[in-house]
C-alpha cells in the first residue's frame, strides 16, 4: 500500500512539470455513505467513490493582475477571507459589492518602487514578498504570515503594516516559509520551511531530487523565540494543529502523506504517519469536527480532466484514518487550500486569479 503510494507519487511529479495551467471551473464531488464502508482492501483501487453534486461555485476574482491566493483565514468574528497574493499584499474579501479591499502590506511596498501597488507590475515575488500560510491569532486579533521569501511576520488586527518577527532559526536563514497555523490556547505559531536549500520558484525541484532539508517551527510570542522542533524533513508543506494541542498534522508534499508531531504533553517530541493520501498534498486545515480538509495539488497516478483536488481526513469506523471526503474538479488547476468557515468550503490556488466558494453543500 505505502510502496504503491510512493510509486504513483513519483509518476506525478513527471506529469506535473508539463501541465498546462488552464483555467476551469470546479465539480465538486462528494462519496457516498455506501461507499465508505464497501470494497475494503479491494486492490489499489480507492476504497471510496465519487458522486457529482451541484457546482454551485461562486468566484473570488483577485483585482489584477494579482493572483495566486494561496492559503484562506478568518478573522475571530468569521470574517474573510483574508488571502495573500502574487503581488506580496494581504487582501480582505468584503462581500460581491466591495470585493477584495487591502488589508496588509509589507515594507517593500512602501521602500521598493516597483512594488507600489497602484504601479501594477508584474515583478519576481522574491522581491515584494510572497504571502503563503495564514491564520489568525483570534484573542489577539494578530494576522500571522508565513512569506516564502520575507519570514514569519505579524499583522495587528486593525491591519497596515506587516512587521516582520522572524527571518532565521538556530542560525539558519529561513528560506521557503510555506505553511502556518496557531494553536489558539496558547497563542504558539506553527509554520514549515519546506527547504532551506530551494526556494519557491524552485518548489518542483525539492520533489525531484527528494530534498530533506525542510523543518518545523514554533514562534512563541511571550518569548519572542523560535524553537526547531525537527529539522531534515522531507517537503513538509500545510500544517494545521490538533483540536487540543497536542499535535500538529504537517503534509509531506512528495510523499503523498500527512505525518503527525507531537508537540505538547507526555508523548512530546515523537512523531509517526497520519494519513496516506491520493495526491500531493498542500496546505491542511481543521475541519471543525475532529478531521482535516487537505488540499492535492495534483492526484497521484492520473490524468483525469476532473482529479480529486481535496480530501477530507477522518477517523474511520476501525479507528485508523481514512478519506472521508472527495472534492474533484479545477482540471489543470492546482488547488492549494480547502478551508470551512460557516459551513462553505472556500477554496485557495497558487495558480488562479480567483478563490472560490462552493456554496449550499
Ligand atoms: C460567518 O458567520 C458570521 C456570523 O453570522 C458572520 O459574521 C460572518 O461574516 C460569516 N463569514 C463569512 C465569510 O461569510
Amino acid at each position: 500500500m505505502r510502496k504503491a503510494a510512493v510509486m504513483s507519487c513519483k509518476a506525478a511529479a513527471a506529469a506535473a512539470s508539463a501541465l498546462a495551467k488552464l483555467l476551469v471551473l470546479v465539480a465538486v464531488i462528494t462519496m457516498t455513505e455506501a461507499a465508505t464502508s464497501a470494497g475494503a482492501g479491494a486492490g489499489d483501487e480507492p476504497m471510496y467513490e465519487t458522486k457529482s453534486i451541484d457546482p454551485s461555485l461562486a468566484v473570488m476574482t483577485l483585482p489584477a493582475p494579482v493572483t495566486g491566493p494561496e492559503s484562506l483565514a478568518f478573522d475571530s468574528r468569521g470574517d474573510g477571507p483574508y488571502t495573500g497574493g502574487s503581488d506580496g499584499r494581504i487582501l480582505r474579501w468584503r462581500g460581491g459589492r466591495l470585493g477584495w479591499t487591502e488589508f496588509a502590506y509589507n515594507s517593500r511596498h512602501k521602500n521598493v518602487g516597483v512594488c507600489a501597488p497602484e504601479k501594477k507590475l508584474v515583478v519576481p515575488e522574491s522581491v515584494c514578498g510572497r504571502p503563503l500560510g495564514l491564520q489568525f491569532h483570534h484573542a489577539s486579533g494578530d494576522l500571522y504570515v508565513a512569506d516564502a521569501y520575507l519570514g514569519l511576520m505579524r499583522v495587528p488586527a486593525r491591519g497596515g503594516m506587516a512587521e516582520v518577527v522572524a527571518t532565521e532559526a538556530a542560525g539558519v536563514p529561513f528560506n521557503f516559509l510555506n505553511g502556518l497555523d496557531v494553536d489558539q490556547r496558547t497563542g504558539d505559531v506553527y509554520f514549515t520551511d519546506s527547504s532551506i536549500t530551494y526556494r519557491r520558484s524552485q518548489y518542483l525541484l525539492v520533489v525531484a531530487m527528494g530534498d530533506e532539508t525542510g523543518r518545523l517551527l514554533r514562534y512563541e510570542e511571550r518569548r519572542r523565540r523560535v524553537t526547531v522542533l525537527h529539522s531534515g524533513l522531507p517537503y513538509p508543506n500545510g500544517v494545521a494543529v490538533s483540536d487540543d494541542g497536542t499535535h500538529v498534522v504537517v503534509a509531506h508534499t512528495g510523499l503523498c502523506e500527512l505525518h503527525r508531531y507531537w508537540v505538547r504533553g507526555p508523548r512530546a517530541g515523537k512523531s509517526e504517519t497520519f494519513a496516506e493520501v491520493p495526491g500531493y498534498p498542500d496546505n491542511v486545515r481543521r475541519d471543525g469536527r475532529g478531521g482535516y480538509w487537505v488540499a492535492l495539488s495534483r492526484e497521484a497516478d492520473s490524468d483525469d480532466m476532473a482529479p480529486t483536488v481535496a480530501v477530507r481526513v477522518a477517523t474511520g469506523k476501525k479507528g485508523g484514518r481514512e478519506v472521508a471526503e472527495a472534492l474533484a474538479g479545477f482540471s489543470f488547476v492546482t488547488v492549494s487550500e480547502v478551508a470551512e468557515q460557516n459551513g462553505t468550503l472556500w477554496v485557495g490556488s497558487v495558480d488562479t486569479p480567483y478563490a472560490g466558494a462552493a456554496l449550499g453543500r
